[in-house]
């Protein structure tokens, strides 16, 4: 099976290579290619996703992503910047569904800011539609303005919008997901403001009628925003678009501690992924040796259930990632009282080693 391997920005290629060496540890040989994506591949060949890199990814049974975006490229012409690669893989291989699950580990409760009654225990998983919504709505840009009492100021403006096929084909992800765990799904939208979302809310319930197991909600973006502060472990399966997912994925992510623990998976119609840790490159301490890997070594975990069919493997990794966390090691961003400081490295032999 091949993997393409495209590490990338600030702590990217940290974290990658931990992950990488679980990955070759688990003994079934798999072939990887390395690419350069972001930044890393802007200063080679030019460009944030070059041709090669883009036909690595597509001819690949999977890819492993790092992260990308540094500060040497904030200054960079949009369409030019470390973003683009990734919001360039999710299109081009039509990636549109994005799976974040929040997990908090027992061992890590009291590294959330929250109280441990409310985050103990918590399991959810947001799953964000990734190819469509304003990120990629036309027309956008920079014009004129006509509004009577701005006319001739600069404005810009982007394009909100999502078909009902589009919301079809996510709504039967997030249900067959809910199939699998609690079978309850909460629908996240604005339709109290957005046509878009008017669309969206009407689509899901027509989804649903396939699945009378399930029980559908639906809740007001800035509400859930409230909620999964108030009252996470009410949740189970959350579907959203592509910009309050967005939103609502990093806030959940806190909920479990570090950010630095959650895993991602967004796959095309046919289960092929890309898999990446849920947080950013972090140029502030890249090369430091201090990151997390725990997050892009989940994500391989990922990527054996959902594109390689390997459960077995899946499962061990999973099982050697809650051995290490209860000999106590963490990096920096877990670390509370009484436990060992590792580095990134560290981090990565250890799990190498509880899957052995
Ligand atoms: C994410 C990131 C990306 C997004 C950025 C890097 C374009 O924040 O994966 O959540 O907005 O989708
Ligand atoms: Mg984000």
């Amino acid at each position: 099976m091949k993997i393409a391997v495209l590490p990338g920005d600030g702590i990217g290629p940290e974290i990658v290579a931990q992950a990488v060496k679980v990955l070759n540890s688990l003994g079934p040989k798999f072939d990887l290619e390395t690419a350069p994506v972001g930044g890393a591949a802007y200063d080679i060949a030019g460009h944030p996703l070059p041709p090669a890199t883009l036909a690595l990814a597509k001819e690949a049974d999977a890819i492993l992503f790092g992260a990308v975006g540094d500060w040497k490229h904030d200054t960079l012409p949009r369409e030019l910047r470390p973003e683009q690669a990734i919001l360039g893989l999710r299109k081009h291989l039509e990636l549109f569904a994005n799976f974040r699950p929040a997990i908090c580990y027992d061992q890590l409760t009291a590294a959330s800011s929250l109280k441990p009654e409310i985050v103990g225990g918590l399991d959810i998983l947001i799953i964000r539609e990734l190819n469509g919504d304003i990120y990629f709505g036309q027309p956008r840009g920079v014009r004129t303005s006509e509004l009577p009492l701005f006319k001739g100021a600069r404005e810009a403006y982007d394009m909100m919008h999502y078909s009902e096929p589009e919301v079809e084909r996510i709504g039967h992800v997030a249900f067959d997901a809910a199939r699998k765990r609690s079978k309850k799904v909460c629908s996240v939208d604005k339709a109290n403001v957005l046509e878009t979302s008017q669309l969206w809310r009407e689509v899901m319930i027509r989804v649903s009628k396939d699945y009378p197991d399930v029980e559908l909600s639906h809740m007001y973006v800035d509400n859930a925003a409230m909620q999964l502060v108030k009252e996470p472990k009410a949740f189970d399966v959350v579907v959203t678009g592509n910009l309050f997912g967005d939103i609502l994925s990093d806030e959940a992510a806190m909920l479990t501690g570090s950010i630095g623990m959650l895993p991602s998976a967004s796959l095309d119609k046919n289960n092929k992924g890309l898999y990446e840790p849920s947080h950013g490159s972090a140029p502030d301490i890249a090369g430091k040796g201090i990151a997390n890997p725990l997050a892009t070594i989940l994500s391989v975990a990922m990527m054996l259930r959902y594109s390689l069919g390997m459960l077995d493997e899946a499962h061990r990794i999973e099982a050697a990632v809650q051995k290490v966390l209860a000999q106590g090691l963490r990096t920096v961003d877990i670390y509370t009282d009484g436990t060992t400081k590792v580095s990134t490295v560290q981090m990565g032999d250890a799990v190498v080693a509880a899957l052995s």
